[in-house]
């Protein structure tokens, strides 16, 4: 059985008293149903964000170190969100790509370094609008799976989660049709079955301007396993909405 996961991604948002106000919350309620429910906040405010959840809800990181240890500046290594109690790292968001030039090669080797500590990667793909009118929707993703997860093999596909997050859907309240974000889930996991990992096992999330009133149709399509969110993710009753949206039978 895949994990139904819904993650918050709230990227550069947030203070001391979000959290407080947000976490409580989300922890008491979110819960049931079998749906893991990570918060992903800034790295700063992972400790806060894991006193308030309670051990309730799980804790991830938005980006991490390339490499293991050392003289790298500003940067925090797999092992610390380890050390730390966090479970996810987020590894090449389409903001990491489009703003600070991370490729598929550094994507791959983040991957590597998260799998090395024990911890799930949750590889963000994803095409952009123009990439999409050309028609190269699905190559371009196909490509971003393989060649960030290129290292993977045997037992570490079992904390690998791939979350399919059009470009032209972040942010942007345009979210893709259900019918077209599962016909996408469905290649990657053809793609993913191609590098001889357990596709049926990987869960494969989708990303984009998910909110509380789409989330019940996206989530009923059978390739798609959870969300990962982003705006919606900072209000406590469309986050729970969210992580609530599972059909009943699923
Ligand atoms: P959004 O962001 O839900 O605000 O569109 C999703 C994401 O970037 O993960």
């Amino acid at each position: 059985m895949r994990r139904k996961i819904v993650a918050g991604n709230w990227k550069m948002n947030g203070s001391k008293d979000l959290v407080k106000r947000l976490v409580g919350s989300i922890s008491e309620q979110s819960g049931s149903g079998g749906v893991e429910v990570v918060i992903v906040p800034p790295a700063i405010y992972l400790s806060e964000v894991a006193e308030f959840a309670g051990g309730e809800v799980a804790t991830g990181l938005q980006n991490v170190s390339q490499w293991q240890a050392g003289a790298y500046t500003g940067e925090i290594s797999a092992g610390m969100a380890r050390d730390m109690g966090c479970a996810y790292i987020l590894v090449g968001h389409s903001e990491r790509r489009q703003l600070f030039g991370e490729t598929d090669g550094v994507a791959a080797e983040k991957v590597k370094q998260v799998l090395a500590s024990g911890l799930t990667a949750m590889l963000c793909v994803g095409e952009t609008l123009e990439e999409r009118e050309a028609g190269e929707a699905v190559s371009v993703v196909a490509a971003q799976v393989r060649k960030g997860l290129a290292s993977v093999s045997g037992d570490q596909w079992r904390r690998v989660v791939v979350a399919y997050e059009p470009v032209w859907a972040i942010g942007t309240g345009k979210t893709a049709t259900a019918a077209d974000a599962q016909a996408m889930h469905l290649e990657i996991r053809n793609v993913l079955a191609g590098m001889k990992a357990p596709a049926n096992e990987v869960s494969v999330l989708y990303g984009g301007s998910v909110k509380a009133d789409n989330a019940p149709a996206l989530f009923a399509e059978p390739d798609i396993d959870g969300g990962l969110i982003g705006g919606a993710s900072l209000k406590a009753e469309e986050f729970i909405s969210i992580c609530r949206a599972f059909p009943a039978d699923a």
